[in-house]
């Protein structure tokens, strides 16, 4: 069963049976409910966590109380490499946004795994590079762009991202919070909804049930507004 699991994951496409079944037999399977916390910014990391199913939100909060969201992740995204891999405390707070299920796997271990297999090193260091990239794309539009701007790139990446493009042009994605939305780009839940709704009355968004469409009209815009 859990190879088969295992296999499941890019991160361990590149490997035989016999690679696989190794790395199966030093990981665990842990079970969270939504809204457990994972693990706390500032304290000390051991494991390496692999999500089978279920979503999580990389979070740090400020002084005073306020969250920013950094990433959020689902099946096959892992987490909590960092702290393994500069012997640092946790870098942010990882909670459960649904029920989850993820692998986890021991400091000694997953350091063992990337010294004999380039495939998986190869593909961690391109998933950091990928978050560099993305914060670097954040700190940008925090410098530099109104929230309606960064609102647009925020569905502009949600679209490219999540989406699936539909026959008649739109592209529909799992509509987020307009609390989460709010604290991925830095402004109020309150602003968030009034911008969406504009958008909605201006036919560049639709919403129905837990679902978001965009026009392809608006991701047009969006694009040509930077
Ligand atoms: P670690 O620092 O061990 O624990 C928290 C985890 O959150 C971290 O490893 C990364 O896996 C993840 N993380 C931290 N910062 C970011 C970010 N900016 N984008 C995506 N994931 C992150």
């Amino acid at each position: 069963m859990l190879p088969t699991l295992f296999r499941s994951f890019t991160l361990f496409a590149e490997l035989d049976d016999r690679e696989l079944a190794s790395i199966a037999s030093v990981a665990k399977s842990r079970h969270y409910a939504k809204d457990d916390v994972i693990f706390h910014a500032d304290e000390v990391g051991d494991v390496f966590c692999l999500i089978s199913d279920g979503h999580v939100k990389v979070t740090m909060i400020s002084p005073e109380g306020k969250e920013i969201i950094l990433s959020m992740m689902g099946p096959g995204d892992f987490f909590g490499e960092m702290a393994l891999l500069d012997d640092e405390p946790r870098s942010a707070t990882v909670i459960a946004t649904e029920p989850l299920d993820v692998m986890t796997i021991w400091r000694s271990d997953f350091l063992q795994i990337l010294s004999d297999n380039f495939s998986i090193t190869r593909k961690v260091l391109a998933e950091l590079s990928k978050r560099l990239r993305a914060a670097s794309n954040r700190i940008e539009s925090l410098a530099t762009m109104d929230v309606y701007g960064r609102l647009a790139r925020f569905l502009l990446d949600l679209a490219r991202d999540h989406g699936t493009t539909l026959e008649n042009g739109y592209v529909a994605v799992t509509r987020p919070t307009h609390q989460s939305i709010a604290n991925t780009i830095g402004t109020s839940r309150e602003t968030v909804s009034r911008l969406i709704h504009g958008l909605i009355k201006q036919n560049l968004l639709m919403t129905e049930g837990k679902t978001l469409y965009l026009r392809k009209s608006a991701i047009d815009q969006f694009k040509a507004e930077g």
